[in-house]
């Protein structure tokens, strides 16, 4: 296994990936932000900048750090570039099918030695890591969005995972500033178990029309002290998202997990939330 991590690729640069990118360029990483759309990397790229650029005017770093971190940055459609990473992070969408066509790839691209980590929301990492030949060196990396605020990063353990690759993510979660959580593979993991409860209960008193979403959003907030309600938080975090997660543990654990025909619909509508203008709010009248 490779002694330490300094170089570390990043495929897939929507919500997640852009700031997996930007955490691992401040802990000092070169980096290879990864995407099949040029648009999609420029637009992670832009966001990076924006922030780190703000971060400047905030006193928050000096410039010559600012430059330094985004110098770390290169960008690709082509996943071959990251063949001489120690680490690569994938946080493409959330499709068993579609993680181990593209970890089978990595297997075969990435030098062997190297860690092959997802930032799945609650699939299998022992089945992901099934698609390669290093299943020792296979594991999750969660982080929450948007990665560059949120303290945790959770780290779901395969069946095959080795104890020096488990440390060597730690290592690499705290230089990025991160608490971390370790546990076991088990669908949702601890965080998105706890969650989806939650989002699945909301969207069940949405199809029962008891209140409406700014009403159910600030009971949660006002209550509970959630900083989003639940319908604020399946716009800001991709409501196709956040269904792929619950119906995983809905196949999991059975219909306690099962999101109602009113948030279905949005998918279905193609109105994701914030990344589309329009959820369960319009963004674009702002
Ligand atoms: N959105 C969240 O709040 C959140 C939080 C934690 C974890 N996650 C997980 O992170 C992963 C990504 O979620 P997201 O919200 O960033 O999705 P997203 O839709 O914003 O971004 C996915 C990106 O992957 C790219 N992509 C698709 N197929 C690809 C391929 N074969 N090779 C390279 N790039 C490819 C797309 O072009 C897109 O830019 C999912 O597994 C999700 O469950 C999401």
């Amino acid at each position: 296994m490779v002694t330490s991590i300094n170089k570390v690729g990043v495929l897939g640069a929507g919500l997640m990936g852009h700031g997996i990118v930007q955490l691992a360029a401040q802990a000092g990483c070169e980096v290879v932000m990864v995407d099949l759309s040029a648009e999609m990397l420029y637009r992670g790229f832009e966001k990076i900048n924006k922030l780190m650029y703000k971060a400047v005017k905030q006193g928050k770093i000096l410039p010559e750090k600012c430059e330094e971190v985004l110098k770390r940055i290169k960008i690709s459609t082509d996943m071959n570039d990251l063949k001489d990473c120690d680490a690569v992070i994938e946080a493409i969408p959330e499709i068993m099918e579609l993680k181990k066509e593209v970890f089978a790839k990595l297997d075969k691209i990435v030098k062997p030695g190297a860690i092959l980590a997802t930032n799945t929301s609650q699939l299998s990492i022992t089945e992901i890591a099934s698609a390669t030949g290093r299943s020792d060196l296979v594991i999750g990396m969660h982080f929450f969005y948007p990665a560059q605020v949120m303290k945790l990063i959770e780290i779901p353990v395969g069946e095959h995972t080795s104890e020096k690759c488990i440390n060597a993510i730690v290592d690499l979660s705290m230089r990025m500033g991160k608490e971390t959580c370790v546990c076991k593979d088990t669908p949702g993991f601890i965080v998105n178990r706890l969650l989806a409860g939650l989002m699945v209960e909301a969207s069940r008193i949405y199809d029962e029309k008891l209140a409406d979403v700014q009403e159910i959003d600030k009971a949660l907030k006002y209550a509970l002290g959630h900083p989003m309600g639940p319908f604020e938080l399946f716009d800001f975090s991709g409501i196709d998202t956040m269904v792929r997660v619950a119906d995983g543990l809905r196949d999991a654990f059975g219909d306690r997990f099962c999101v109602g025909v009113g948030v279905r619909n949005k998918v279905r509508a193609g109105d994701f939330g914030q990344k589309t203008g329009r959820g369960f709010y319009d963004y674009n009248k702002k």
